[in-house]
């Protein structure tokens, strides 16, 4: 009895050093975490008050609005199918804008009746208004634009609609050239919108045109710009893969911007501008569109052909531009 009494004293003895001994370990690391948090606290509280060096920013190379081509792109405005107020507003910003350059995307005149035996009856509806009327209502809007943005540098590159006037030409059963020439210096856009007159370069889609070898497709400023790529919802992401570059195509009437950056090829990306016609024609029966007015404003740099493209909505007759220009000035 004694002898049991004697060794249970000594194993409780040793439970109570070995508790000891956890605890003392215990403080220790809890002395240690304290440490270490007042240590992240202070440092925290440094980099917070401390002074440091300004991240300075990189100066912007070449300086904005000096130096710069300002070109502006806009197409499908469909003749006598135009929107009057979409239209106006366009002039409006085109007068303060005086762009450098302006590209026309096709489909500047509608030329209703060379469709109508293509299209369904929706569509022969509108072949009242004459082709008289279209290229006349056309050439009012040309002078206009040569008028409002004192440019001497248009391009205009052909449409689906020119194209079929110039089809519809060549296909007629006429013996000699010289009348489907006549044909054609009758009919066609480049000739009855008296392009050459008015010193307006006209890129045909049965053409090649510099160094694009794809026909009806041109290059200026490291863009591509084409009339028609596809019928496709996203429009945007088949016209940068066909182009492997940077590319402006119309023919839908939706504005679009869509970027992408493909490994090899580094960031690039497709733009349109909308339309400036009627927003819901005819023949889209009781489809209500997804057509947008507008149109862009592209500054490129002289120095490195680097550039900046904008898309501006115009909404009900208003041009959202007015952000971008000061006052009816330009931001320089
Ligand atoms: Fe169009
Ligand atoms: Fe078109």
């Amino acid at each position: 009895m004694k002898k049991t009494t004697q060794w249970g004293a000594v194993a409780q003895a040793a439970q109570a050093a070995d508790h000891k001994s956890k605890l003392d370990q215990a403080l220790a690391d809890l002395d240690a975490e304290r440490k270490a948090h007042a240590e992240t606290v202070r440092a925290l509280e440094k980099a917070r008050t401390g002074k440091r060096p300004i991240v300075k920013a990189r100066p912007t190379s070449p300086k904005p609005g000096s130096g710069d081509i300002v070109e502006v792109i806009f197409s499908d405005v469909h003749g006598n199918k135009h929107d009057p107020a979409a239209f106006s507003a366009f002039l409006g910003d085109l007068k303060t804008l005086q762009p450098d350059r302006i590209v026309i995307g096709g489909d500047f005149i509608d030329c209703g009746g060379f469709l109508a035996e293509h299209h369904t009856l929706g569509y022969v509806a509108e072949t009242e208004d004459s082709y008289e009327d279209d290229v006349r209502v056309a050439n009012d809007l040309l002078d206009a634009v040569a008028h409002h943005s004192n440019c001497s540098d248009i391009h205009y590159i052909e449409g689906n609609h020119e194209w079929r006037v110039e089809r519809w030409a060549l296909t007629q059963r006429l013996a000699h050239h010289k009348d489907i020439d006549l044909l054609r210096r009758t009919f066609c856009a480049e000739h009855v919108l008296k392009l050459a007159e008015r010193n307006i370069k006209y890129y045909h889609q049965g053409k090649t045109h510099g160094e694009c070898d794809v026909p009806g497709w041109v290059k200026m400023d490291k863009m591509y710009f084409v009339h028609k790529i596809s019928n496709a919802r996203d429009a945007a992401e088949v016209a940068m893969a066909k182009a492997g570059g940077n590319i402006c195509y119309f023919d839908t009437h939706r504005a679009s911007f869509k970027p992408k950056n493909i490994p090899g090829l580094g960031l690039i990306s497709a733009w349109n501008p909308g339309c400036l016609c009627k927003r819901q024609p005819l023949y889209a029966n009781t489809r209500p569109t997804e057509w947008t007015h507008g149109y862009l404003i592209r500054f490129i740099s002289r120095k490195t052909g680097a550039f900046q493209m904008i898309n501006v909505t115009i909404n009900d007759g208003v041009s959202y531009a007015g952000m971008l220009l000061k006052g009816g000035q330009k931001i320089s």
